[in-house]
């Protein structure tokens, strides 16, 4: 059986075979925390065996919804934020043609909610006027300001433009099971409906329909996906628990910035997706380690000196992919004027391959540990098996660290003072006091 695998060899300069084992006994204490849910945030840990209990039934529900809205909508508009976003998208991105959208592989997933650009907005409505689409609107709470100004935008304008009628039936809700707006909305209208288990975070949920569903719109298998999943769940935890220690070990020895890269494009998303995985469970009580992410060879030449050069206080994890799909060969060209002759016969990626060697070469020699995440190719089955590798390191890492990585308490206070100057009932008083800063 292929699997994604785990290289900690290079950061051996940075951290001794002490300092790793030293840290052995918390991380199988945080394993056993998971396990016995004994531990702050225990009642959010119903990701740890989402893939394995999701039932046939469920799969095949979304995937007839999602064949319903391929087959009658050329836009679905994905609407929610933070972990109600950016599994979609990071999985869609991954698994999909880098010119999706410029082709006419219909029907396109687009995003909006996770943002109040109020542009954005305009030229998505400008963009979907005149044509067939529908809604997927995702909120755990049912309350978020983003989503919420978004959907009821969209939610207009379709009824405007398309009926009523159309819009009950090309408009998905996902949401709490009985609580929020948008669960009576939808129970209201007669939308469609999938339920956020009540203990799965947002940044947990990619596995859930949150994610299941607009990946499967976007035509992407999602039984490989859970496939892969299960397969991270049912394997053996030992390369979960040595990222958790390694990158702990790290934290403690100055490097307090991880740095996630790729050298695939599509892989973008999934470290935006992963940048919040590890933020938000991470970052609390004055401790964390920042996740950055980079995509090379793009950002080596922007990034690149601070990376070799500057501070030495990051550690940098690379996702290889050792198989690409298709095969682009450098020409031999007779006049040779770029002197790019002794490439011809090549294949692009085999170009690539050897900026990431050399790339990592250089920066273990300047002095930033790097720790190797390898896929045999991109493909839903290991796309399925990282997000699960990443989440149950990520549950490790968070009490490694000593904090509860399933709460978010510090996300609340923006929401506060922008509901305050918003002079959101509710907020009287912290509008008055807010406002005299000012
Ligand atoms: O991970 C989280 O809990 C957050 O990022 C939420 O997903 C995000 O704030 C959106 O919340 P909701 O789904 O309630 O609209």
């Amino acid at each position: 059986m292929n699997f994604i695998s785990l290289n900690t060899a290079a950061t051996q300069a940075a951290v001794t075979p002490e300092q790793l084992a030293a840290l052995r006994p918390q991380a199988e204490q945080a394993l056993a925390h998971l396990n016995n849910a004994d531990a702050p945030g225990n009642d959010f840990l119903g990701w740890l065996h989402l893939p394995s209990s999701v039932s046939d039934e469920q799969l095949t529900r979304i995937e007839n919804i999602a064949a319903r809205l391929r087959q009658d909508c050329e836009i679905v508009v994905c609407v929610g934020i933070g972990g109600s976003y950016l599994g979609a998208k990071a999985v869609i991105e991954a698994l999909s043609d880098n010119f999706a959208a410029y082709k006419t592989n219909l029907p396109h997933v687009l995003f909006a909610g996770n943002n109040i650009g109020e542009d954005y907005m305009a030229d998505l409505m400008n963009l979907l006027y005149g044509r067939r689409w529908g809604i997927i609107v995702i909120s755990k709470s049912g309350t978020t300001t983003e989503p919420a100004i978004a959907f009821r935008l969209l939610k207009a304008q379709l009824e405007r433009e398309l009926s009523r009628e159309w819009a009950a039936t090309h408009i998905v809700a996902i949401t709490d099971e009985h609580r929020g707006a948008l669960r009576t909305l939808a129970n209201e209208e007669g939308y469609d409906t999938f339920v956020i288990p009540d203990n799965v975070g947002g940044r947990f949920s990619v596995l859930t329909p949150v994610g299941l569903l607009p990946i499967a719109v976007a035509g992407i298998d999602i039984r490989q996906l859970i496939a892969g999943a299960v397969e991270a769940e049912n394997a053996p935890d030992e390369s979960m628990l040595q990222y958790a220690i390694t990158r702990n070990a790290l934290y403690q020895a100055g490097h307090k910035i991880e740095i996630l890269v790729n050298f695939d494009p599509r892989l973008h998303f999934l470290a935006e997706w992963w940048k919040q995985l590890y933020g938000e469970s991470e970052g609390k009580g004055g401790k964390g380690i920042f996740p950055a992410s980079l995509d090379f060879t793009t950002d080596l030449h922007s990034m690149g000196q601070m990376i070799q050069d500057g501070e030495r206080n990051i550690f940098e994890t690379i996702i290889t992919i050792e198989k690409q799909q298709q095969e682009v060969i450098v020409p031999e060209d007779e006049a040779n004027l770029d002197g790019l002759n002794f490439l011809a016969g090549k294949r692009v990626g085999w170009v690539n391959r050897q900026a990431e060697i050399g790339t990592r070469l250089a920066h273990i020699d300047g002095g930033v540990p790097c720790i190797n995440i390898n896929l045999p190719e991109l493909s839903p089955r290991y796309i399925g098996q990282l997000l699960y590798f990443f989440e149950k390191a990520c549950g490790i890492s968070g009490y490694i660290l000593g904090v509860n990585p399933f709460n978010q308490p510090g996300v609340e206070d923006y929401k506060r003072n922008m509901f305050a100057l918003l002079d959101k009932p509710g907020y009287e008083a912290q509008s008055a006091q807010i406002k005299s800063r000012l």
